[in-house]
């Protein structure tokens, strides 16, 4: 362990230097010298100015998360602000890497900024289900202004050291070394003498906003509507909001009451257990930090679908060459086109400038031969999910692709095992399962075939944080993690139906869970018609979804499904017409309808999906029930304040859970609801699923 606290003297500056590998966490074991270190300073005649920097990769990147929801050992972060506002001699942050959180705010607390140019700062405790605890919500709307400030503080996302000195934020860029320009910086700022202004005491951005709200209540409106039922963006808002209207220690006094709310609260805990989550699926058994991955400077990808191109639009967002490969000229211009469009519509929609269009079109090359793809240092296949299609072009793949290529498959469901066999290389065979739309749905689900080789997986995990997505390890299984616990969910649904639910009703209860949509919507939006096609390729029938199909309605393609979509909208209306077709397929099978209530919707849609979970884990599929939470959350919009499905099982009790499974096994006899025997064990020792893996929240 370094020295967390190190203080040099360059004449009459202090360097104070904080040391907190890996990313310089307030934890207590630095808080405590550094304010010991600060007093000292403070009332050190000789000290005229004090720099506060940081050794390793990044300024403070924030309070230490792991901390959370015990009792906070003083002095912490609010001590060590109140201590650096109390000096009269000039302080100013050096920023490198990230200033986040809790280190933006000491940084706050600090009368200057210097930034390097590459430095990020934000606050993204909202990402955690909290607010800023430390003054940040009251400080950085003094340097900002309340709009820029809300935004920044409800998004989370951090903004450059550029846009942080044209708003205010910082006072000054690093051009060369930083800490030289931060002594040189505050030796000049005291040479000239003070006093020197805190940002408590600004008011010239707040002034202003007075006198005029109607920007900051639009801009808090439009935030509050898309919270989808989380509660930290809306203490956010009525604290910028506070820090506008009150006096700075009323409005700081508020911030605290929020904070200690928000950390206690089920959401938050949720939200911390996904970003440990998060962190934990990038470890995966046998594949070590000497485990080296393979260099990917070139992709092909087979199929310029929906899904192709989706794909190969992800790598080339990320500035890697794409080579597009169909088997006719048709769909291959149809494809690139589709691609071309998208972008489009990012211009006109000014998420994507026109110079970063053209730079990423000119990454695409469309071919109809496989020999194009003997360059190529990863190969994706996205085809029709068909295992003889799948097993010929691995075939062909084999006979072009150098050797050492990864060769990936695509597959939401197929045995990898069984498509690697058409290789002479199963061991540089992997799937790479991306969610739909896959330039935009962050889950990408790798599949370890028996063979797989350990730095195949490190390729597939790295190149995956490369195009900014959520790798998950899985094992072979039909429909992997998150499809298999889909068709679980799905399982009884057409029964809810039936015995007399209705597909807003059940949809409803999603959607106030914090779901982007629910089942039959979601239905409706892949279509229907694909679920009917394989039904009938394999003998199964489904009463309500096949009567639909069969009457033409396929969803939002046909203006009609589940839901009606009148002249081209994609919002969903109730249809008498389903109503009168459920209940005419209820009689025709003499089932008595009854109201169905809100627990009985989740009870038989997420608890065999939470039982499906059991079983995978049973079967070691996914190698932890994180890993299972961070699929749901980033692959099919399981709300981020529940924390995914095994974290919502905990939450609610699993003995609970099982006793409802075991009601409504004994009811149906259906096999979705049998419970899992790691539920029942786990449930009758009255643990939960965290506790098979250690929580850290
Ligand atoms: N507390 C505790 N541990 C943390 C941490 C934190 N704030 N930030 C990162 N870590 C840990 C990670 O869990 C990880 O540990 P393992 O190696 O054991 O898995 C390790 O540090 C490295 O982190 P990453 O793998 O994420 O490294 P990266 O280089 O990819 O990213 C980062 C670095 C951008 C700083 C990223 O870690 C990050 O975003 N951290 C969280 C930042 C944050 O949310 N700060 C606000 C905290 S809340 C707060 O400060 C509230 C307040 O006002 C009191």
């Amino acid at each position: 362990m370094p020295e967390p606290v190190t203080v040099t003297r360059d004449g009459g500056v202090a360097i104070v230097t904080l040391d907190n590998p890996p990313v310089n966490a307030l934890s207590f074991h630095l808080r405590e010298p550094l304010n010991a270190a600060l007093f000292d300073l403070r009332d050190d005649p000789t000290v005229d100015a004090v720099v506060l920097a940081c050794a390793g990769r990044t300024f403070v990147a924030g309070a230490d998360i792991t901390e959370f929801g015990k009792p906070m050992l003083r002095p912490d972060l609010r001590d060590l602000i109140e201590t650096l506002e109390t000096f009269t001699k000039p302080t100013v942050a050096a920023i490198h890497g990230t200033a986040l959180g809790g280190g933006l705010e000491l940084a706050l607390g600090c009368h200057f900024r210097v930034a390097d140019p590459a430095a990020k700062l934000g606050l993204p405790e909202v990402k955690l289900g909290i607010l800023p605890g430390a003054g940040g919500t009251q400080r950085l709307p003094r340097l900002l202004g309340p709009v820029k400030a809300l935004k920044m503080i409800t998004s989370g996302v951090p903004v450059s050291a550029g846009e942080a000195l044209s708003g205010g934020l910082v006072d000054a860029i690093a051009e060369g070394d930083l800490v030289a320009t931060a002594v040189d910086f505050i030796r000049d700022k005291a040479a000239a003498g003070g006093p020197y202004a805190l940002v408590r005491e600004r008011d010239d951005k707040l002034g202003e906003a007075r006198t005029d709200m109607t920007a900051f209540d639009a801009a808090a409106d439009e935030i509050a509507r898309k919270a989808r039922g989380l509660e930290a963006p809306l203490a956010c808002i009525e604290s910028v909001r506070n820090s506008v209207l009150l006096p700075f220690d009323e409005g700081l006094k508020r911030e605290r009451q929020f904070f200690v709310d928000l950390v206690s609260g089920d959401q938050s805990k949720a939200q911390r257990h996904l970003f440990f989550a998060e962190r934990e699926a990038a470890k995966v058994e046998g594949v070590g930090r000497e485990v080296k991955s393979r260099e990917i400077r070139r992709v092909g990808v087979i199929g310029a679908g929906t899904m192709g191109g989706g794909i190969a639009m992800s790598f080339a967002n990320a500035g890697i060459p794409v080579t597009l490969l169909e088997t006719t000229t048709e769909a291959l211009e149809r494809g690139l086109a589709t691609i071309d469009r998208n972008y489009a519509i990012s211009v006109s929609r000014g998420s994507l400038t026109e110079d970063a269009r053209a730079k990423r079109v000119a990454l695409f090359s469309g071919t109809l031969s496989y020999d194009d793809l003997a360059d190529c240092d990863l190969v994706i296949e996205a085809v029709f999910e068909e295992m003889e299609v799948k097993k010929e072009v691995f075939a062909k793949l084999d006979r072009v692709c150098r050797p050492g290529a990864v060769l990936a498959s695509n597959t939401s469901y197929l045995d990898v095992d069984e498509i690697a066999s058409a290789t002479s290389r199963p061991e540089d065979v992997v799937g790479m399962h991306f969610f739909s739309p896959a330039n935009v749905m962050k889950l990408l689900e790798i599949v370890r075939g028996t063979r797989t080789r350990a730095d195949v997986l490190a390729t597939a995990l790295s190149v995956a944080k490369k195009i900014g997505k959520v790798p998950v390890v899985v094992g072979i299984c039909y429909g992997f993690v998150g499809n298999r616990m889909l068709q679980a969910r799905g399982a009884d649904l057409e029964d809810l139906l039936l015995e007399g639910a209705t597909p807003e009703q059940v949809d409803g209860v999603f959607t106030e869970l914090g779901f982007p949509m629910g089942p039959f919507a979601m239905g409706d939006l892949a279509g229907l018609d694909v679920g009917w096609r394989s039904r009938r390729a394999h003998g199964k029938t489904a009463v309500i979804a096949d009567a639909l199909c069969e009457a033409g309605r396929y969803g939002q393609k046909t203006g009609k499904g589940f839901y009606l979509y009148e002249n081209g909208s994609r919002t969903p209306r109730a249809d008498p017409e389903v109503a009168a077709l459920i209940e005419e397929k209820a009689r025709e099978r003499g089932v008595n309808r009854r109201e169905i209530s809100e627990q009985e919707i989740v009870e038989r849609t997420l608890y065999p999906m939470i039982n499906e979970g059991a079983r995978i884990l049973e079967e070691r599929i996914a190698a932890r029930p994180s890993d299972i939470d961070i699929v749901w959350v980033n692959g099919y919009g399981f709300p981020v304040g529940k924390g995914g499905p095994m974290f919502f099982a905990d939450l609610t009790g699993l003995q609970d859970i099982v006793a409802r499974l075991d009601h409504w096994h004994g009811r149906t006899g259906k096999d979705v609801y049998a419970p899992a025997g790691l539920m029942r064990k786990l449930a009758g020792e009255g643990r939960g699923f965290a506790d098979l893996q250690g929580s850290k929240v």
